[in-house]
């Protein structure tokens, strides 16, 4: 069980509203009472923050705004010491225009050595003012930003397939494979465990700058999933597997086509990539049913562990998104004030959150959920900073609703997030309403969602059948998902309205809502130990 930390809206130590090293040593314990293996950080690095810290100027140095490299050693060692991992993010795509790198191939002009590292490419028409693709920017909007020439005439173009602040590296260019591997190699020497690999499909880009096909075909795209990038994972493996301990790699990988997906997963590349095709379905039997048998048929030829995970850093609250008419997720799809039931979105994403932890692999957590925390949806539009917001000329509210710094203790805003001195407030505000969800005041209560997700990963834990057993639907309508992990566990979904009986003669371990008559209700889940396997269910 992997829990994502977002560095900036963890805990803040020091008092100055933003999150930082510190304030995670001083919730360590959090975690270690959660039961969970590893923590991914989201980038710490030194950065201008133009894209929440994946637009870093520095791999190799924290953000004086989170603390020291020597501190997160510490960190590193205080966590592994309570039986947790590290795992560190790395952003090879892009890098800040902030970067050394970047910084002397605008000062060293065109043609030269500095920008080769970069795509930089002159306009097209005879001015040049025209840019040299359409290519559209993952933010919305164009993905070419024109530079000026020393002597103030207009010059080339370079590329950024995110803001304008986060230049395309070259990945033709040996310097930038030699400056990746020799990344990894600095934190896996310092203690982590694993890398989480930003934008990992998009680092190959077609040299000779194509349109976007209508459709493109399997590796046809011209700056998305190209057969190339294959080589450069190969080189990464071989730095993890240069340690006696293992290290993961893990890739953030948007690629629809599953087949396409698992190919990052061959032996001798990534060990686990991010599930988002469970993620962006929505509550719905057949659909998420589907997504569970395409998600193991895909990872069974290539023998890596599914991963499954209901939100992170960038998409909207399980609690809210769940509570919604259309329930699924997708980027283009985010505006202001969608409607949502908080009654029905808790439920939903309490029986969620039972039903991921109880299928095959590895189950990954973003901070807040844990609290069932919901999107903050009616954040100052002067107080938000999402590169996507103002990219999408303000119609996306962007992701800051899901990065809010999370509530601790205490009946007002900071909900000891910071302490008690604290010199400035959090850097986006918290609502009152959060009085209810923090973490002090749900550890006191059996049935909170922070104590089913306690209750779930100790069981989890604790029961060979999930960790290593096998994996069998069993009967049920559509709306139900259940299934047997090894000979003694069932887990039971119930996305339709009709309550559902419980396997016969099982014990009942865990549930997310309440049992009516002993029948799992409507949108809740349910664990159940049984001693006659494959007994039916209806
Ligand atoms: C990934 C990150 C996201 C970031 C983007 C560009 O998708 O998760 O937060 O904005 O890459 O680095």
């Amino acid at each position: 069980m992997i829990y994502e930390i977002y560095p900036r809206s963890f805990a803040d130590g020091n008092g100055d509203g933003t999150g930082d090293l510190l304030g995670v040593r001083e919730r360590l314990p959090h975690l270690r009472d959660l039961g969970i293996d590893a923590i991914w950080f989201t980038p710490w690095y030194v950065s201008p923050l133009a894209d929440g810290g994946y637009d870093v100027a520095d791999y190799r140095a924290i953000d004086p705004a989170f603390g020291t490299l020597e501190e997160a050693e510490i960190l590193i060692a205080e966590a592994r010491a309570l039986g947790i991992r590290t795992i560190v993010d790395v952003v090879p795509n892009h890098i800040s225009d902030r970067h050394a790198w970047f910084q002397a191939a605008l000062a060293a002009g065109p043609g030269s050595a500095e920008r080769s590292r970069f795509w930089f490419h002159p306009g097209r028409g005879p001015a040049g003012d025209d840019m040299p693709t359409r290519w559209v920017s993952n933010f919305g909007g164009t993905t070419w930003t024109r530079t000026t020439n020393a002597d103030g005439s207009p010059g080339e173009w370079y590329l950024h397939l995110f803001a304008a602040e986060q230049p395309d590296l070259n990945w033709d260019h040996p310097d930038v494979r030699r400056e990746f591997e020799d990344v990894l190699a600095f934190w896996f020497d310092r203690g982590a465990a694993g890398i989480r690999i930003d934008s990992a499909a998009l680092l190959i880009k077609d040299p000779t700058l194509p349109e976007v096909p209508a459709e493109p075909g399997p590796g046809q795209h011209p700056n998305t999933d190209r057969d190339e990038i294959h080589d450069v994972y190969r080189g990464w493996r071989a730095v993890a597997d240069s340690y006696d301990d293992a290290k993961a790699l893990v890739g953030e990988l948007w690629i629809p086509d599953l087949e396409r997906f698992a190919r990052y997963l061959r032996p001798d590349e990534l060990h686990t990539a991010f599930n988002f095709d469970f993620l962006t379905r929505p509550w719905d039997g057949p659909t998420l049913r589907a997504s569970i048998d395409l998600t193991l048929a895909a990872h069974a030829p290539v023998d890596a562990p599914p991963t499954w995970l209901l939100s992170n850093h960038d998409v909207t609250r399980p609690v809210t998104r769940y509570g919604r008419d259309d329930s699924s997720f997708a980027f283009p799809a985010k505006r202001w004030n969608v409607p949502t039931d908080p009654a029905l979105g808790q439920r939903r994403a309490r029986a969620a959150a039972l039903l991921v932890a109880a299928l095959p692999g590895s189950l990954y957590i973003y901070q807040g959920d844990e609290l069932g925390l919901d999107e903050v949806e009616d954040l100052p539009r002067d107080r938000i900073q999402d590169p996507m917001h103002f990219r999408s000329g303000g119609i996306d509210p962007g992701r800051d609703g899901c990065r809010v710094p999370l509530p601790w203790s205490g009946e007002r805003s900071p909900f000891g997030f910071s302490p008690a001195d604290a010199v400035a407030e959090p850097w986006l505000p918290q609502p009152a309403r959060w009085a209810a969800l923090t973490a002090e005041a749900q550890a006191a209560d059996p049935a909170s969602m922070l104590s089913l997700y306690r209750s779930a990963l100790a069981i989890r834990r604790a029961e060979p059948d999930f960790l290593g057993g096998g994996f069998a639907w069993l009967d049920s309508g559509p709306e139900v998902l259940a299934f047997r992990r090894g000979d003694g566990l069932v887990s039971i979904t119930n996305l339709g309205q009709v309550p559902v009986d419980p396997p016969a003669g099982g014990e009942l371990l865990l549930a997310s809502g309440g049992l009516v008559d002993g029948r799992l209700a409507a949108d809740a889940s349910g664990w159940w130990r049984i001693a006659n396997p494959g007994g039916e269910v209806r």
